[in-house]
């Protein structure tokens, strides 16, 4: 075991308050925090809990002041549209300040929330930092998501504010985003004052009067005033962001993220597990809209003075396969940080890797995998055709950063296919049985940290601290419940296999399966339904919806299913994927009335499955298994 690993582990195994008080000198504060962790307060405890800082100021000022400012802070790239732009920090310092002003004009103060509904363009950083900057609260949601679930984000956060733009650009399609702004805005309780648009070429937004502002016009007349806004100081324990994800019902959980111990967490990990140096090109092809986009397409790269590359485009088809192996070359990328399902999809169609030969990516050292599990075969293809380490790493929407990794900066470790390597320092990993009993090397149970977690954490969801706590920290008291199953072998590594809960990874998006249920048994036609993960070979896995009609339903079954499909579609969004849908008779269920998801998705992915004991009529299993091979369906 790599040295640097062992020895930073221990130490902070052994000083956990020096540890982080030692990396939270990476971060500049108003108020140096006297003590890194108190334990009493907040649920779990807090970290620095009487420091002072602004994140802003951290990605921006600071290093305008040390000297960067003509350095680019961001590189726009969007094969979509076919612009590129490079923004400098000076540059990038003086967009946001003026659009913190903007806002601040707009009514918005430390606290207040602002929902970011954009697509991957540099107005939507600036949007994030300028909230960051005044100490708003942003909430961004992913351009793939429906209206009502946008209604449900601005519900629960109250927003003061929404900044969004007229479109998005999906291959061959414009999304046109303020219709679904409208829609939500019509579908929520809680309406919010101002909403701040850019209006894009591809398509013109209208403008409600007294409401809608166009973003363009009100930074010029901002800039033409020569006027900007400074950084607000706020406690490291005040948010900096909400971010919405899936829980195991339809309402989203609000994933609060505190300042301090997030700037703390993502420094250290800048340095230590991605190995990245002030002034390096990173590139994270994801989304704002997902955690990954936030801690390490905007603030881990910015926080280190690094470059960061904001990528509006696809892995495929934008125009072709290649699209990666183009941006790293042009940009000079030191390290690409994306989904397994990025690269299932470039490989299937450029198998050779025919693609990579055309470009010359010599300066990237290191590719980083997360977002779901990186299968295998998908990494070795990876390191034999790019000859660089692929680093796979575990992490979720609640943790912020990873959970597992292996630490580039302190020395890598042996990478053992199919692990995301070893606990970062600050997890506490261990493997439970159902009862909470710990289980030994090797053995599959319920992966979970012993509290409390790491700086950069949650601390909870957002006024939901009792949710926070029946969800996370209640099945194993004394742990926080990551909800992935999996083992620790011998030689410590962590090796993450399945969800516990209905959370299915479709192409690296997190969706809950009860969420689709939810829509699918809102049909009129609808009796009961099942949603399952099923195996894909580019996007891991796709939701299959099962259907028992209502008695005496004597409409075609394929226009229902059309309809439920359609359905899900509008009320969660394009994201979820959701296009198998199959009516059946009947549902294979215990006797006490628990439908077999479990055994229904061993039957679709033709793995091997054994009759439950407990079921109540085992020939609805064969005639699941029958309905699946009638409609081709599963692998
Ligand atoms: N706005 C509007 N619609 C969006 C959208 C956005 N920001 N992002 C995706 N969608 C739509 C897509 O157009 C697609 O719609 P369709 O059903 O009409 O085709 C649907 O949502 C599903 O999108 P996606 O999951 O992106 O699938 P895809 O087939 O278009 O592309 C991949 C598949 C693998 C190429 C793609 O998912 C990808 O690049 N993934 C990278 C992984 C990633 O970013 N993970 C985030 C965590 S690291
Ligand atoms: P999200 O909150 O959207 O980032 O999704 C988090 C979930 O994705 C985790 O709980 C895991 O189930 C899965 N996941 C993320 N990274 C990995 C990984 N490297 N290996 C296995 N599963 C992963």
């Amino acid at each position: 075991m790599s040295k640097g690993y062992a020895e930073a582990y221990q130490a902070w195994r052994e000083d956990p308050q020096r540890f982080w008080g030692e990396a939270a000198l990476a971060i500049a504060w108003f108020q140096d925090p006297a003590v890194a962790f108190d334990g009493a307060a907040g649920i779990y405890g807090r970290w620095f809990p009487d420091g002072i800082t602004n994140a802003c100021y951290n990605c921006l000022d600071r290093h305008v002041i040390a000297g960067r400012g003509d350095q680019p802070a961001l590189i726009y790239d969007s094969p979509v549209t076919g612009v590129k732009q490079t923004f400098s920090y000076s540059e990038m310092l003086e967009s946001v300040a003026t659009f913190t002003a903007v806002l601040a004009d707009k009514g918005v103060a430390a606290g207040d929330r602002v929902i970011i509904y954009m697509p991957m363009i540099p107005e939507a950083v600036v949007a994030m930092l300028a909230c960051a900057r005044i100490g708003a609260i942003h909430s961004v949601v992913f351009g793939g998501f429906a209206a009502s679930e946008l209604a449900a984000r601005i519900d629960d956060s109250a927003a003061r504010v929404v900044v969004s733009a007229s479109c998005g650009l999906e291959p061959g399609r414009v999304v046109a985003y303020k219709p679904l702004l409208d829609a939500a805005i019509a579908l929520a309780r809680h309406k919010p004052e101002t909403c701040i648009v850019l209006q894009r070429p591809q398509c013109a937004a209208d403008l409600l009067p007294g409401r809608d502002f166009d973003f363009k016009t009100l930074i010029a007349e901002t800039a033409a005033a020569d006027r900007t806004a400074d950084c607000v100081p706020v406690a490291a324990t005040h948010p900096l962001y909400i971010l919405y994800t899936s829980g195991t019902t339809g309402q989203p959980k609000g994933v609060v993220r505190d300042t301090g111990g997030y700037l703390v967490a993502l420094a250290w990990s800048m340095r230590h597990l991605y190995d990245i140096r002030p002034g390096e090109v990173f590139w994270t092809a994801s989304d704002i809209g997902w955690v990954v986009g936030h801690s390490y397409i905007v603030y881990g790269p910015l926080l280190n003075g690094s470059t960061t590359i904001l990528y509006e485009g696809k892995p495929v088809g934008t125009p072709d396969a290649g699209a990666f192996w183009r941006v790293i070359s042009e940009h000079k990328a030191v390290a690409l940080f994306t989904a397994p399902t990025a690269f299932r999809a470039i490989r299937k169609e450029d198998p050779d890797g025919r693609e990579i030969d055309r470009y010359d990516v010599a300066t990237l050292r290191t590719l980083f995998l997360a977002g779901e599990r990186a299968d295998p075969d998908t990494l070795a293809w990876a390191e034999a055709k790019l000859g660089v380490p692929v680093v796979d790493h575990w992490w979720q929407t609640e943790t912020g950063w990873a959970i597992a990794g292996n630490p580039v900066g302190l020395g890598m470790l042996p990478v053992k296919h199919g692990s995301p390597t070893v606990p970062m320092p600050g997890y506490d990993i261990h493997v439970l049985d159902d009862t909470g009993h710990v289980v030994g090397a090797g053995t599959l149970g319920n992966i979970a940290v012993r509290l409390p977690l790491p700086p950069g954490c949650l601390p909870t969801f957002w006024k939901a601290d009792e949710r926070f706590h029946a969800a996370c920290l209640a099945e194993f008291p004394g742990y926080y419940r990551t909800a992935d199953a999996g083992y620790v072998d011998a030689d410590g590594y962590v090796f993450v296999m399945a969800r516990t809960d209905d959370i299915i990874n479709v192409a690296g998006h997190r969706l809950s399966t009860g969420a689709m249920e939810e829509v699918c048994a809102s049909h009129p036609d609808v009796a009961e339904c099942a949603v399952i993960g099923i195996a894909d070979p580019v996007k891991g896995q796709i939701p299959a919806g099962f259907l028992v009609l209502n008695n005496g339903v004597s409409r075609e079954s394929s226009g229902i299913e059309r309809e439920v499909v359609a359905l899900v579609r509008e009320r969660i969004g394009p994201v979820a994927a959701f296009k198998t849908v199959i009516c059946v008779k009947r549902l294979p269920k215990t006797r006490s009335g628990k439908i077999l998801r479990g055994t229904m998705q061993k039957i679709a992915d033709r793995q091997d499955w054994k009759m439950p004991a407990t079921i109540d009529d085992p020939a609805v299993l064969d005639e699941i298994a029958a309905a699946l091979l009638d409609r081709h369906i599963g692998a």
